[in-house]
């Protein structure tokens, strides 16, 4: 297909380093970058600051399609807005981090962004991270990464990006792929069709490069 239909899809468990990979490969081939865990992050944001129960799903259905939530899509500037925010910066807090998971684990959540995901990706020409991007959002995406790293080089790589303990951002990080993997809607998997990288050996930019190389054989291809 061409570059500008393009969909490529990257998933993965927290600090696989999906997001500069994303960004990274968005800026190489001209695509549009969307962050769908900034979105659940927003969402989640939204629900701490409005005080809704998060230990009641229901609680958290009732309010899911209350927040306007606006997704920049430019690989060098990602910004993210709530009912006209920029919540970029408060997204990434450590109570944002220990109450995103339950709250993305609702459905009514889910099936909320994924409306908002799919009408961003419209005709495609863009890279999209996350954990369920190949198998729900983009099943039918050309490109598919699977990214992982060993636990502990990715608690060292989130630790020194946000500050803070090593050992500490490994149990966060660790507690959050319980959740996100052990969900019955939408759980992180390794998609149908999608190339598993192990980024545990690699420099971003040697992983950046082996997606880009996955995209130009399939362009070669077509
Ligand atoms: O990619 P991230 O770490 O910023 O994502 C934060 C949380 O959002 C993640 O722990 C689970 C949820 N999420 C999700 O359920 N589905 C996605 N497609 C993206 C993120």
């Amino acid at each position: 297909p061409p570059v500008s239909s393009l969909v490529v899809a990257i998933d993965g468990p927290s600090g696989s380093g999906k997001s500069s990979t994303s960004r990274g490969v968005a800026g190489r081939l001209g695509l549009r970058y969307l962050d769908t865990g900034a979105m659940f992050r927003a969402i989640t944001w939204w629900m701490l600051a409005q005080g809704v129960d998060l230990t009641d799903p229901e609680a958290i259905a009732a309010h899911a399609d209350e927040p306007q939530i606006e997704s920049g899509t430019d690989p060098d500037n990602p910004t993210i807005r709530v009912d006209g925010a920029d919540v970029s910066v408060a997204i990434r807090s450590d109570e944002v981090n220990a109450a995103v998971s339950p709250v993305s684990a609702v459905p009514r959540v889910r099936s909320r962004l994924l409306e908002l995901q799919r009408q961003i990706i419209g005709a495609g020409g863009i890279v999209v991270e996350g954990r369920d991007i190949g198998s729900v959002v983009a099943p039918d995406a050309p490109v598919k990464v699977y990214l992982s790293a060993d636990a502990q080089a990715r608690a060292i790589r989130r630790a020194a990006e946000a500050g803070g303990d090593v050992a500490a951002t490994q149990d966060s990080l660790l507690a959050r792929d319980r959740i996100d993997s052990g969900r019955a809607t939408a759980p992180l998997v390794l998609a149908e069709g999608a190339v598993h990288i192990d980024t545990t050996p690699y420099t971003l930019d040697e992983v950046i490069e082996q997606v880009v190389t996955l995209v130009e054989a399939l362009e070669a291809e077509a």
